[in-house]
């Protein structure tokens, strides 16, 4: 038999690109792939990028770089680059390192097999398509293999909302749902193979509207749906929309035990001014307000958010707006950029802030959200939750796993096994994790 080719890929960026890493890896085994951990004896590297901010963009091309000497020592080496770099700069990569042998857009990776056939020995393959066909059930798998306790499951992609600053509704087109039944599909069959936890995604997820039986399914009814199928414990979704967290949604917070207390809600920014010129429609007193009626629905929740600073004209009054609903909000949980200016969207033709007052905001910012984070994280210090174990911890004898609220817990104790879900309480509160024991 002959020996299998091996598949490198890395992966940036968010969230879904690990799934469409999960997914391309399963599409390139039919052509005889097996994946690999080394770039060093790969037959195939894929980079799976993002092209949210610039720094994450140019981070391609000097990884391709190092690649250089891999391609000569092996001419054989095919080169791949897929995901949203690949989708703005296509054209642009081929030209730049001729190394590169195939470039695939997020859309397109359902035509990967035939891709990689095309690619190598000088020939080159390019599909940055937005095709009308759905790209994952297109895509053949593998002969199901176990799987950890924890999967992402991509329901919904791309985004209509058009923020000024964000490539997403270009690099990823349209918002488009999976049909209701294909996501329970693939949810049951994960769970046949080991999943307990899976997070549903979608770069505006709770905009999800599948078709099912009867009608569009909302993400509400999708996760009462979900919560049915036995042996699946928990369910986490990712990232939401302020304008489309609906009262199902608020609701559901509150009755589905399954649903975790953890809710990813960006903001982006606390100034009226500077939500206007984002194109966020929304304001931050209605944003308070709905996080409000979510907190009365599930007292508990853990509030997680995203912001940027130094957006084009951010003075200093509109960062100070952004930190006071921090203050109001308190956030468990939370991403915070420097504004990088995106070709070709809106904002990219607006003034620059002075750089090193975007950095002080930010330091100034992550200060306060680090603090936050910490209060809650040591609040937790005496109370029982439940945690996934998902693996063995960085001490002998130690397991690791989340808690409900997303927290990373650490407990030494005998018989415990990856998968497994245990009462524990929370004896300490270190920077990064909880130490907890079972109860
Ligand atoms: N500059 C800085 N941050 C950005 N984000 C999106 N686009 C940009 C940009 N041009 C951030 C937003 C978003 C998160 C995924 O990335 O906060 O919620
Ligand atoms: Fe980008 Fe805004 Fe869409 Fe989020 S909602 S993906 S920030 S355009």
């Amino acid at each position: 038999m002959a020996e299998p080719k091996k598949l490198f890929i890395k992966t940036y960026g968010c969230q879904m690109n690990v799934y469409d890493s999960e997914r391309m890896a399963e599409a390139l085994g039919g052509q005889g792939y097996v994946e690999t951990q080394s770039a060093d004896d790969a037959d195939m590297i894929l980079l799976n990028t993002c092209h949210i901010r610039e720094k994450a963009a140019e981070k391609v091309y000097s990884e391709l770089g190092r690649f250089k000497g891999l391609k000569a020592a092996k001419p054989d080496l095919k080169i791949g680059v897929a995901g949203c770099v690949a989708q703005a700069e296509g054209e642009e990569i081929m030209r730049r390192q001729p190394m590169v042998d195939l470039v695939v857009g997020p859309q397109s990776y359902h035509r990967l097999p035939e891709l990689e056939a095309r690619a190598g020995g000088g020939a080159k393959a390019l599909d940055t398509d937005f095709p009308e066909e759905d790209k994952f059930e297109r895509l053949k798998s593998r002969p199901k293999s176990a799987r950890g306790p924890t999967a992402f499951l991509t329901v919904q992609e791309g985004c209509d909302k058009f923020c000024a600053f964000c490539v997403v509704p270009y690099t990823r087109g349209a918002e488009v749902s999976r049909p209701a039944e294909r996501v329970l599909s693939e949810a049951r069959d994960l769970v046949e193979r080991g999943v307990r936890e899976i997070t549903l995604l979608g770069q505006n997820v709770n905009a999800y509207h599948g078709a099912g039986g009867d009608g569009d399914w909302s993400l509400a009814r999708l996760i009462r749906e979900l919560a049915k199928v036995d042996g699946l414990e928990r369910i986490r979704f990712t990232t939401s929309h302020p304008n489309d967290m609906d009262d199902e949604l608020i609701a559901a917070h509150g009755e589905v035990d399954k649903l975790m207390p953890y809710l990813h809600l960006p903001v982006q920014s606390g100034s009226d001014r500077i939500l206007k010129r984002m194109n966020r429609k929304h304001t931050s007193e209605s944003y308070i307000r709905l996080i409000e009626r979510i907190r009365a629905a599930r007292p508990d929740i853990l509030m997680s958010g995203d912001f940027i600073v130094g957006f084009p004209e951010e003075t200093e009054e509109d960062f100070a707006a952004t930190m006071a609903l921090v203050e109001e909000v308190r956030y468990g949980q939370c991403y915070s950029f420097k504004y990088s200016s995106r070709p070709g969207t809106p904002a990219a033709e607006r003034a620059l802030v002075d750089p090193a007052a975007a950095d002080d905001r930010l330091h100034r910012l992550q200060a306060l959200l680090t603090r936050q984070q910490r209060e809650i994280q040591d609040a937790m210090v005496g109370r029982e939750t439940r945690v996934l174990f998902e693996r063995e911890g960085r001490v002998a004898g130690q397991m690791a796993g989340k808690s409900e609220h997303l927290h990373a817990v650490h407990v030494t104790a005998d018989g415990i096994a990856r998968g497994d879900l245990r009462r524990v309480r929370i004896t300490e509160s270190n920077p990064n994790s909880l130490s907890a024991v079972l109860v």
